[in-house]
């Protein structure tokens, strides 16, 4: 109990300064991509906009690179900078790198996959927890993941874009879409991708 109670005040502080999105109840059940073609999704993605986090907060042009690894998994390249700024200012800029691995967990739903980074424990017990919402492959991504820490949830959400910093021409219908699943899409923050050569 006491632990929980440990839990539920760290949450709360972090959520409070917007660094995690996070509430009461439970992960929503949004389907995935039917028919993902794993394949056609490789290859550089941009993040237009996403929920905070605390491994990407201050993050500006943040990029995902997907390829196939020998084993069959895919090989995860997120890079970025870190762009620390007061007052509008950049008072501290470094460019970030995260390299994972993900693979399908299960092929009968192949938009569901398991993403993890460097030597970090899989807190997902192997769980999906890179959902593929919808993508043309070509124009856009929808990326949603949801982790259930007892009566919380702890959400992520990205919108990706072959071409970066350039919004998809059905955004709101992407967004009407998560929102008939209760995900508050007003969490969704703009990655700014000035400046990123
Ligand atoms: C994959 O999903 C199907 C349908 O939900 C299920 O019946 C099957 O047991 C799952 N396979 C594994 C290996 O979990
Ligand atoms: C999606 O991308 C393809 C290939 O780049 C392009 O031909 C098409 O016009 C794009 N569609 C939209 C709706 O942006």
């Amino acid at each position: 109990m006491a632990a929980l109670q440990l839990l539920l005040s760290v949450c709360l502080v972090a959520s409070a300064s917007g660094f995690i999105v996070m509430s009461v109840g439970q992960c929503p059940n949004i389907p995935t991509k039917p028919d993902f073609d794993l394949n056609k999704y490789l290859g550089l993605w941009f993040s237009y906009e996403n929920f905070d986090a605390p491994f990407q907060w201050a993050t500006t042009c943040v990029s995902a690179l997907y390829s196939l690894k020998p084993n069959g998994n895919i090989r995860v390249i997120n890079s970025g900078f870190r762009d620390i700024r007061i007052f509008g200012r950049s008072v501290h800029r470094s460019s970030t790198r995260a390299v994972g691995e993900a693979y399908i967990v299960n092929s009968t739903q192949p938009g569901g996959l398991n993403v993890r980074f460097g030597n970090q424990p899989d807190l997902d017990g192997g769980k999906a927890n890179y959902l593929v919402v919808d993508t043309d492959y070509d124009n856009y991504s929808v990326v949603y993941s949801c982790s259930q820490q007892s009566i919380l949830k702890i959400e992520l959400a990205w919108i990706l874009t072959r071409v970066r910093g350039q919004a998809p021409a059905n955004v709101d219908a992407i967004k009407a879409n998560l929102e008939a699943y209760d995900v508050d899409t007003s969490n969704f923050k703009r990655i700014d991708h000035s400046n990123c050569s």
